[in-house]
């Protein structure tokens, strides 16, 4: 097959194995032309794509967006705060008033869960999922899972884990369903507080001791204490982030007593010194860098495969 089975990348749930197969191979291929002196191809001359950002991002807009320019498309960038947005517009009439400037295809990041579900059952054009408040963030989870991929060969019976703030996190449910289609074998780990119970519905282990753990692991993905997600006037996660990075930060210390190397990623954006000490972050076993690089080759494989959609 040399389709994919959805219309819109509104989350990693709903792809299938041919799917992940599928994009991962148009990466490769979009990999080797950003590689090349000219890196550029035609391939969606004529196309239009607005990226629509509600929230923050450095690392998935830069990336849309210089994914959108190798395949050659027209390129819109909006940001809610510099938009009429902050006059009362709502969603559905923000975009439609963009779509009749003759878009094909949107790109929304949005702090709201379910937003870019929404989205596609009110608007006609293609609706990609940039980041949907805790719910879904698709083309992290295949970028990273692209990594991995290119790291290991394959990620079918590897130990996986995915460290910290599972609780506020679209990264690891994304990861999680990615990596399980994969094969692979996936472990969260960080303080009670922070790994909601149905997180066990998705198959993965849960552990709160991070040496045990990364005992057991060939890979850990450290995730940032989303404190902008936090309810500022509850009761806290944990007591102190000196605290959490005692109890759930990776150091030298905790690397150096396991048996063999593991490999590290992170999403971005780090803190470091929290839930990474900086010389873990730079170490030869990060491929944190490499994360960002492969995240331009697989926005242009999605974007590329989803055009053929329309
Ligand atoms: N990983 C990620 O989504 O980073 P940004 O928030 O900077 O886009």
């Amino acid at each position: 097959m040399n389709q994919l089975s959805t219309r819109h990348l509104t989350g990693i749930r709903g792809l299938t194995r041919n799917d992940l197969e599928l994009i991962f191979k148009t990466a490769e291929g979009f990999k080797e032309v950003i590689n090349r002196p000219i890196k550029k191809v035609p391939s969606l001359r004529d196309f239009t794509i607005a990226n629509l950002f509600f929230e923050n991002s450095t690392r998935t807009r830069l990336s849309f967006e210089l994914a959108e320019k190798r395949l050659s498309a027209d390129v819109l960038n909006f940001s809610a705060n510099s938009s009429s947005v902050a006059k009362g517009e709502t969603l559905v009439d923000t975009v439609n008033n963009i779509l009749a400037m003759k878009v094909d295809l949107v790109v929304m990041r949005h702090p709201h869960p379910g937003a870019a579900s929404f989205l596609a059952k009110k608007v006609k054009t293609v609706v990609v999922n940039a980041g949907d408040g805790t719910h879904e963030h698709p083309t992290q989870a295949l970028l990273d899972a692209f990594s991995l991929l290119e790291k290991h060969g394959d990620v079918s019976g590897k130990n996986i884990a995915i460290v910290g703030d599972i609780r506020h996190s679209r990264v690891a449910i994304s990861n999680i369903l990615c990596l399980k289609l994969l094969g692979a074998n996936v472990r969260v780990c960080g303080p009670k507080t922070l790994i909601p119970k149905h997180i066990m519905s998705l198959g993965v282990e849960v552990s709160h001791n991070l040496d045990e753990t990364l005992q057991w692991c060939d890979v850990a993905s450290m995730l940032r204490i989303q404190l902008e997600r936090q309810d500022a006037h509850a009761v806290p996660y944990f007591p102190s982030l000196r605290e959490y990075a005692a109890q759930f930060g990776l150091n030298t210390h905790r690397l150096q007593k396991l048996d063999r190397p593991i490999t590290i990623m992170h999403p971005g954006p780090i803190n470091r010194g929290v839930e990474i000490t900086s010389d873990v972050a730079d170490s030869q076993h990060s491929i944190i860098l490499n994360q960002v690089e492969n995240g331009v080759a697989i926005r242009m494989a999605v974007l590329y495969l989803l055009s053929a959609q329309g």
